[in-house]
């Protein structure tokens, strides 16, 4: 049971455990079920989920790429199946961490896929990550009058603070809040792109995802994080509710993303919300493919564009930041509405 485990885990360690480490265990065991996450009948649905439209429309943008596509955590598989029927003519990769999941997306994809182990020395091509970031371990951080701290867990599994240290710290105090503040820090997610963008030799990296540049993500009305729990359609606050039975997540903190990225060397390609990315990618021309006169055909694809652009839904929260190296020409995804200068 996991939740033994966690609390074994915390007596070894002289009672503590940091919130980034708790984060890191239940998110694994979430994953490591692959029956019930996606979907309609499951915990939430990812634009990939709802239909190929999203599919559809970013592989207008892939197709003015070269190389192979490398998809991280790639969920019930329903991206690779959308981009894979636009017969782009690629290698596909994927890098998925949960073993059930491998599974699963291997069954429906079959041998049109090949799956990593880890991340290759040298990538040139497409690099995709639809919700993914959001999944990866978070720091925990209250700044106080007394001092910044790290949030992490008791033995009872709740709270409890300890002074931050080393690289937490460092990045703690370059950020500024207004006092007393709570937020989260992603540090496993800069490392990812920073070894990522390192890695990349030639071509795009696409993190999708839903979070803000700096400025708003550490507005002083967000003074209690972003830090959520999804199960079965609901946001719960409380992250020791059931460990491992719920999905944790945090939002993405675009500009830290776009800092490790340049570190490594690589370019802020463009920045846009998902909606304005669509469009530019040319999303009223798939839906234009469409038959409007078959209404049993239409509504569903409507509605999902709807999903897809309304900015109550997924339009003006989830963003698209692109990243890459040695690209000449600009993204058609950026044509318009680039907001990289708010990273
Ligand atoms: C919210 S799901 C998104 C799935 C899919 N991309 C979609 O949009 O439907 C998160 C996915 O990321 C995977 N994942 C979590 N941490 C990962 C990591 N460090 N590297 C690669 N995949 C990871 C999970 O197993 C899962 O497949």
């Amino acid at each position: 049971m996991l939740v033994e485990e966690l609390r074994a885990e915390i007596a070894a360690n002289g009672g503590w455990m940091p919130f980034v480490r708790y984060m890191e265990r239940v998110v694994q065991a979430y994953y490591g079920k692959s029956d019930r996450q996606f979907g309609r009948g499951g915990d939430f649905v990812t634009a990939p989920e709802l239909g190929n439209l999203f599919g559809r429309t970013l592989a207008r943008q892939i197709q003015e790429l070269e190389g192979p596509i490398l998809e991280f955590g790639a969920g019930s598989g329903a991206l690779a199946h959308a981009l894979l029927a636009q017969k782009l003519e690629r290698e596909y990769f994927i890098l998925e961490t949960s073993a059930a999941l491998r599974r699963r997306q291997g069954e429906r994809l079959g041998t049109k896929v090949k799956f990593l182990e880890r991340l290759p020395e040298r990538f040139r091509g497409v690099v995709i990550a639809n919700e993914v970031v959001d999944a990866l371990p978070v720091h925990a951080v209250r700044w106080t009058e007394d001092g910044i701290l790290e949030r992490g867990v008791g033995p009872r599994l709740t709270w409890e603070d300890r002074p931050a240290r080393g690289a937490l710290l460092d990045a703690a105090r370059a950020i500024e809040v207004p006092i007393p503040y709570e937020s989260e820090i992603g540090l496993a997610g800069r490392a990812w792109m920073r070894s990522l963008a390192e890695r990349l030799e030639q071509g795009v990296i696409f993190v999708i995802d839903y979070g803000f540049p700096r400025r708003e993500y550490y507005h002083p009305q967000r003074a209690m994080g972003t830090l959520m729990g999804h199960s079965r359609h609901r946001t719960r606050g409380d992250p020791f509710e059931r460990p491992g039975e719920q999905d944790l997540t945090a939002h993405v903190d675009f500009s830290a993303l776009a800092e490790a990225a340049r570190d490594a060397g690589a370019e802020v390609l463009g920045y846009a919300n998902q909606a304005q990315f669509l469009v530019n990618c040319g999303i009223t021309d798939v839906l234009a493919e469409a038959n409007v006169e078959n209404a049993l055909h239409y509504a569903p694809i409507a509605a999902e564009a709807q999903k897809l652009l309304s900015p109550a839904e997924m339009g003006e929260l989830f963003k698209v930041l692109a990243v890459g190296r040695d690209i000449n020409a600009p993204l058609l995804g950026f044509s318009q509405g680039d907001r990289r200068h708010t990273l």
